[in-house]
């Protein structure tokens, strides 16, 4: 992972398509025709929405569209204003700057088999993922779980014998997770985004086979925000040293502080914060990096996680 924010894109709302209960498509395209920058399945884009805030979404579409960026986006009652507002302010002709894409959940594209575990909105990364290896000809399955018939989106081009659809409320076809990754074959890779609960069951059945590959994508975190802080913030491209009071989260000191940050999730799952790390140890508090990445404390997200040293010099 980079902790360098490319230039935004400006791009225009092309169409808003219907694609399941609550659930709309949201195509974007360069006013001038010109092709987008490319991207890998799993990939998602940062909007710059018109209330001030920046989500992020993952891409839906086939990875070798260049013309378009697709977005699968829930309305969700629960919305911290991300998708309430591309539901109901966003309209089409609306020019939007959008952060080039960037993967936090990467396709193996040479995995023997790929095993996909969907809930609700969580289908749209694997979704594109479907695409990207039935285009390789790479073979998968997607088990994908929604409550009714009526909100399974984006399924259209999915072969029937690669899709397990299950219908929780309507049809009483619970999504067994732990039954699924436990006989998902040897050599598979094994993806999982879906609701916590989901993902929950998912990482505890992946864990539980130790030497299976498999990697998730989060809609939330349960993770505390480090908030403990005492300690200095060095910024090295400006000099400036930024200090954290006790109480305080680096980024309300930031942001106290005047220091502009860019933040979408701030829950330390999306990666739009990630900044370098020079010298000290971060308390990281993500759900993103790995292990090894939270070991060699070489980037940290700012907007959740804290220091453990008195000082912490950033590549701001
Ligand atoms: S803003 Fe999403 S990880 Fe920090």
């Amino acid at each position: 992972m980079s902790g360098s924010t490319p230039a935004a894109l400006r791009l225009r709302l092309h169409r808003i398509e219907h694609a399941a209960r609550a659930i709309h498509l949201f195509e974007w395209r360069d006013p001038e025709g010109r092709a987008l920058p490319p991207f890998t399945a799993g990939a998602h884009v940062d909007l710059a929405l018109p209330n001030g805030l920046v989500r992020s979404y993952s891409l839906a579409n086939d990875p070798a569209e260049r013309h378009r960026y697709v977005l699968g986006v829930k309305r969700d009652p629960a919305s911290r204003g991300g998708s309430a507002c591309l539901h109901e302010q966003v309209r089409v002709g609306d020019v939007l700057d959008v952060q080039p894409p960037r993967n936090a959940f990467a396709l193996d594209e040479a995995a023997p088999h790929s095993v996909l575990v969907a809930g609700g909105i969580g289908i749209t990364p694997l979704a594109c993922m479907a695409q990207r290896l039935r285009a390789l000809g790479r073979p998968y399955t997607l088990h994908y779980a929604v409550a009714r018939r009526d909100e399974a989106a984006l399924i259209d081009g999915v072969d029937g014998t690669e899709l397990h659809l299950h219908v929780d409320a309507d049809a009483g076809d619970v999504l067994d997770v732990a039954g699924i990754v436990a006989g998902a074959p040897a050599d598979a890779v094994v993806y999982g985004c879906g609701p916590a609960p989901m993902l929950a069951a998912f990482e505890a059945a992946c864990r539980a086979r130790p030497g299976l590959a498999w990697r998730i994508e989060r809609f939330t975190s349960d993770v505390q925000a480090a908030s403990a802080g005492g300690c200095t913030v060095r910024l090295a491209r400006s000099g400036r040293s930024v200090p954290v009071p006790p109480g305080q989260s680096i980024l309300d000191a930031l942001r106290a502080a005047g220091v502009a940050v860019v933040t979408s999730c701030e829950q330390g799952i999306c990666g739009t914060c990630e900044t370098g790390v020079i010298s000290g140890r971060p308390d990281h508090r993500d759900l993103l990096l790995s292990d090894e990445e939270h070991a060699s404390n070489r980037t940290m997200m700012i907007c959740c996680s804290g220091s453990l040293d008195d000082e912490l010099v950033l590549d701001l």
